[in-house]
């Protein structure tokens, strides 16, 4: 069995509470001989800021960029609210996101039959929801130069954001998207603006090239990005893989996430280049929400997004389909036996704390492995 690397970066206020619970999974399946995880971990964020006077360190860098996987927690918090602007605990992740190349975002949009009514669509439209939205993380209009505001002189000013893209960009997040699908429902919507913007057009002119030269299997679909964010909203369950740009993605993600409920159950990953040499993936896993200070250190915290998104490590970096599986399932199992942490409670469930969350999903797990 291949044993593979994993830093662990919990990092600041609800981050360590919820990673102790990814620990214990780790722990278990470790000792259950199901997986072979070596782990270590380091300081970001806040917590790095105090031990060392950085958001990150560069012995913490070199063990991201050793590592299979990082397994994220959240950072900041008011505390570091003055620090230097350099060394603001968001910077460390920023850092990370960088220097290892995570171009592709991957937020995936899940709701549990359990949590059906806690949407603010019918239950109809969301209940059995799992879709994936792939988000081009590291082009487009956020980053695009010229990026200026001009004063005209005459008592007006010119805003200037640039949207560009290149082949290879578009290219590379295509065959993610690609890649996603056939482990899925093997269906990829692209969404973008041809109708109005260059970049739309030649988006939707590689995705094409690409699906036909190397992803003939795969269901191909293009949407306007205005009209699939209706259908998002419409039909949600039409969708398996969307893959769009920084901008457009940015919006569909968060629409798309709230389909399901609260923050406490969103994880995402990070996804970078292959390395030609190793054939790995460099990954970065890690739930939607912050640091949540208003509930730091009080039990209080959801553990789900952050076990998910260990989840879609085990899927997408180890290839640990079956797994993952089991590990959604037990997700599942609590959450229809009526347990809630206190973000997602309603009438009639039973209240559970961070750790109770934690060990009431290792203990469907091992149902489900008995
Ligand atoms: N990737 C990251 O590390 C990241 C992301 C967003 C915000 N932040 C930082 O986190 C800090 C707090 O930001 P914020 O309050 O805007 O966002 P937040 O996601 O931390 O919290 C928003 C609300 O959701 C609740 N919440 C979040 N996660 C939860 C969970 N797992 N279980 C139960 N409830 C949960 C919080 O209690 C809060 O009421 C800030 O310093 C911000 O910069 C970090």
């Amino acid at each position: 069995m291949a044993t593979h690397k994993l830093l662990l970066l919990p990092g600041d206020g609800i981050g360590p509470e919820v990673m102790a619970e990814v620990k214990r999974l780790i722990d278990w399946l470790n000792a259950k001989g199901l997986a072979s995880f070596e782990t270590e971990q380091g300081l970001v964020g806040g917590s790095a800021y105090d031990a060392h006077q950085v958001s990150i360190t560069e012995e913490t860098m070199a063990t991201a960029k050793a590592a299979d996987v990082i397994i994220f927690g959240a950072v900041g918090g008011p505390k570091w609210d003055s620090v230097p602007y350099e060394a603001r605990p968001e910077a460390g992740l920023l850092r990370l996101r960088k220097e290892l190349g995570l171009f592709g975002n991957l937020r995936p949009a899940v709701c549990y039959p359990a949590l059906a009514d806690a949407s603010s669509l019918k239950r109809e439209a969301v209940e059995g929801l799992d879709i994936m939205i792939v988000r081009e993380l590291t082009g487009g209009v956020y980053f695009g130069e010229p990026k200026t505001i001009t004063d005209l002189g005459n008592g007006q000013k010119r805003a200037i954001d640039t949207q560009v893209y290149d082949t290879y960009e578009i290219e590379r997040i295509a065959r993610v998207a690609f890649d996603l699908a056939r482990k899925r429902r093997n269906k990829v919507t692209s969404m973008e603006k041809r109708n109005v913007m260059k970049s739309g057009v030649l988006w939707n002119e590689v995705v094409t090239q690409v699906h036909v030269r190397e992803y003939k299997d795969v269901t191909l679909e293009h949407q306007l990005a205005d009209s699939g964010g209706m259908n998002l909203v419409k039909s949600p369950k039409q969708f398996d893989v969307i893959v769009t740009d920084n901008l457009f993605g940015d919006m569909l993600s968060d629409i798309a996430a709230m389909l399901t409920g609260s923050l406490g159950m969103l994880p995402s990953a990070s996804l970078g280049e292959i390395d030609s040499k190793t054939k790995k993936r460099r990954a970065l896993y890690e739930p939607v929400h912050g640091s949540a200070p208003d509930i730091a250190g009080k039990g209080l915290a959801n553990p789900i997004a952050m076990i998910a998104s260990f989840g879609m490590a085990l899927r997408y970096s180890f290839d640990m389909g079956a797994l993952a599986d089991k590990l959604d399932a037990a997700i599942a199992a609590v959450l229809a036996s009526g347990l809630r942490t206190a973000d997602i409670k309603s009438e009639g469930t039973i209240a559970a704390s961070t750790t109770q969350m934690g060990e009431a999903i290792l203990g469907e797990l091992q149902k489900l492995h008995a």
